[in-house]
């Protein structure tokens, strides 16, 4: 296993072209994402995007949203400075600073897509971002009905990518797979102030970069709302 730290290995070739050709088009999205934008696009909003990679998705809502007001946060300064060199004069801000430069703010819509998933400490993730949204709480998670698996060395996600070298296969992640009632329990717990708007859940094959127990996975989509 590599010793790179997680947040640096997001900055790797492969993923780092992989982010800065893909996911800018609303056509890169998967069906539930799609789904979910559609039912709360509107002429203005404000966007906190949580793991915005190179900004792809500040395209995709400008695209739709005639008054956008975005920030976009990432823990890679090579994503981060490819996402303000793509999208002059739009806000993106590391996570060190972040919490410092939005004080109190909060934002119509809170996303957090394709990561936690990739994150042990997830839960943390969807308490403290979702105190910056005053409307829409948006999210996606791994699911199974099975028992879970939170185990990096069981079930794991690797950064290769779209490239053939095989070395980056040795940079792993977290892929975690949370049984289905447990997510319930928790997000009933900590989004106390939200309902649930939308769920949508279906099943497909986990990434073909991880490596899990499973051979299928529940892709949940979630919209919280207040
Ligand atoms: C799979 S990509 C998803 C990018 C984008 N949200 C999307 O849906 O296309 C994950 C992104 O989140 C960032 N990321 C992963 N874990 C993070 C964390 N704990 N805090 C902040 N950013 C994180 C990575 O650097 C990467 O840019």
């Amino acid at each position: 296993m590599s010793k790179l730290k997680i947040e640096d290995m997001w900055g790797l070739d492969p993923s780092f072209k992989f982010f800065t050709n893909k996911r800018n088009k609303f056509a890169d999205l998967y069906k539930g994402e799609k789904i979910i934008l559609n039912s709360i696009i509107d002429n203005k909003l404000s966007v906190l995007d949580y793991g915005c990679a190179t900004g792809g998705m500040y395209k995709i809502l400008k695209k739709k949203i005639r008054k956008l007001n975005y920030v976009g946060v990432d823990f890679n300064e090579r994503l981060l400075d490819k996402a303000r060199i793509l999208n002059p004069g739009v806000k993106f801000f590391s996570t060190k600073e972040y919490k410092k430069k939005l004080k109190n703010k909060k934002f119509d819509v809170v996303l957090i897509l394709g990561l936690l998933h990739l994150n042990s400490d997830w839960k943390k993730i969807i308490t403290e971002n979702s105190k910056y949204s005053k409307k829409y709480f948006i999210f996606d998670l791994r699911e199974t009905e099975k028992k879970g698996v939170e185990n990096i060395l069981k079930s794991n996600f690797n950064m290769q990518f779209d490239s053939s070298e095989k070395k980056y296969r040795n940079y792993k992640i977290p892929y975690n797979i949370i049984n289905s009632f447990k997510v319930q329990k928790i997000l009933d717990k900590k989004l106390i102030k939200f309902k649930k708007f939308i769920e949508i859940k279906y099943e497909g094959k986990p990434s073909a970069k991880s490596k899990t127990p499973y051979r299928n996975v529940i892709f949940a989509n979630y919209c919280y709302q207040k």
